[in-house]
């Protein structure tokens, strides 16, 4: 068993342990191959997805302050973006500190080798003069990384991506960054707010079909990766927010009881009709929220950054002790 499990590829290994579990799972890193990183770009595109405008609209309104948080004492810094993504909102920023002078290299990490090249590839004309070193790794190998790194670190993680974390798993990774900080590094970290429940809803559950697309991808992903048989006619997209704990949590549904074989597991495996397979967590924050996963990771709240609307803020965060 172990033998095999060894043999296994990352996708399969995520595969045979997140279908172990009650209800069935599969980790959200399984959404971003090359067809996912796509569909992700069109979400972002979409009027009902407001999170990138919000933090678009952000990083425009306090670009000032931001910088002249991140410049401190004015020596040089390395920019660390985890999850970099297309690096749209960013580049305002970089933008910004390129002209203003100040003195940075950028470090984009993202999983994603397709989605770097073409970020790298843009700044490299968009942003002349800019020092980019990308590192394709996935967050918690890149902190590593930087662990031991002399120059002075900002930590950029934006778009919400703390909010495909539960909670608790947000504390565990804001403490592993926080414990990677040197006293002058900062943190600044992009949160999702409770707001209006149909709103949230209806940012999971478009009237376009590209958030039921992107969830429907993880199976044809299985199919082209695993050899896994699926019919897509046969699953559907349930997103569900819940105001109260402020979660969202997507699922594909097994429309009837049918088993699907894996070539690459060869074996089948069963779904009942209605068992669900649990994709994603996308959690919302409020204030008291954010102040008390800053307090348990050891860290202090310095400013909170908000669109005009409040949906959305970015949080400049540094070490409390
Ligand atoms: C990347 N992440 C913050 C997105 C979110 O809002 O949870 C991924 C996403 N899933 C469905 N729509 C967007």
């Amino acid at each position: 068993m172990v033998t095999a499990a060894l043999q296994y590829s990352a996708v399969a290994q995520a595969v045979v342990a997140g279908f172990a579990r009650k209800p069935k799972r599969l980790p959200s890193w399984l959404f971003y191959d090359e067809t996912g990183d796509k569909i992700f770009q069109s979400i972002m595109r979409m009027p009902e997805y407001y999170l990138t405008g919000c933090e678009y609209e952000i990083l425009q309104m306090h670009k000032t302050a931001l910088r002249e948080h991140l410049v401190a004492d004015g020596s040089p810094f390395n920019l660390v973006e985890l999850g970099a993504g297309d690096g749209f909102k960013t580049e305002i920023l970089l933008h910004h500190l390129t002209d203003q002078r100040v003195s940075f290299t950028f470090s984009p990490v993202d999983v994603s080798q397709s989605v770097l090249s073409q970020l790298v590839e843009r700044l490299d004309k968009s942003v002349p003069g800019l020092v980019i070193h990308p590192i394709h790794r996935k967050y918690h190998d890149a902190l590593d990384f930087f662990a031991g790194d002399a120059l002075r670190k900002v930590i950029l993680f934006m778009g919400a991506n703390i909010g495909n974390f539960t909670v608790e798993e947000a504390v565990s990774f804001t403490k592993s960054i926080s414990a990677t900080m040197q006293q002058d590094d900062q943190l600044l970290i992009g949160f999702d707010l409770k707001k209006d429940p149909r709103l949230i809803q209806a940012a999971y559950d478009d009237p376009h079909g590209i958030t039921r697309d992107f969830n429907m991808n993880l199976l044809v992903r299985l199919n082209r990766e695993l050899g896994a048989q699926f019919q897509l006619d046969q699953f559907r997209h349930y997103p569900y927010y819940d105001p109260e704990s402020g979660m969202t949590k997507s699922y594909l549904v097994s429309l009837k009881a049918q088993d699907v074989y894996f070539e690459a597991l060869e074996k089948h495996v069963h779904f009942d009709r209605w068992e669900v397979i649990h994709t994603e967590v996308s959690q919302k924050y409020d204030l008291e929220m954010i102040q008390q996963l800053a307090d348990k990771s050891g860290l202090a709240v310095v400013e909170v950054f908000y669109d005009c609307k409040h949906y959305f803020c970015d949080v400049l965060l540094a070490n409390s002790g």
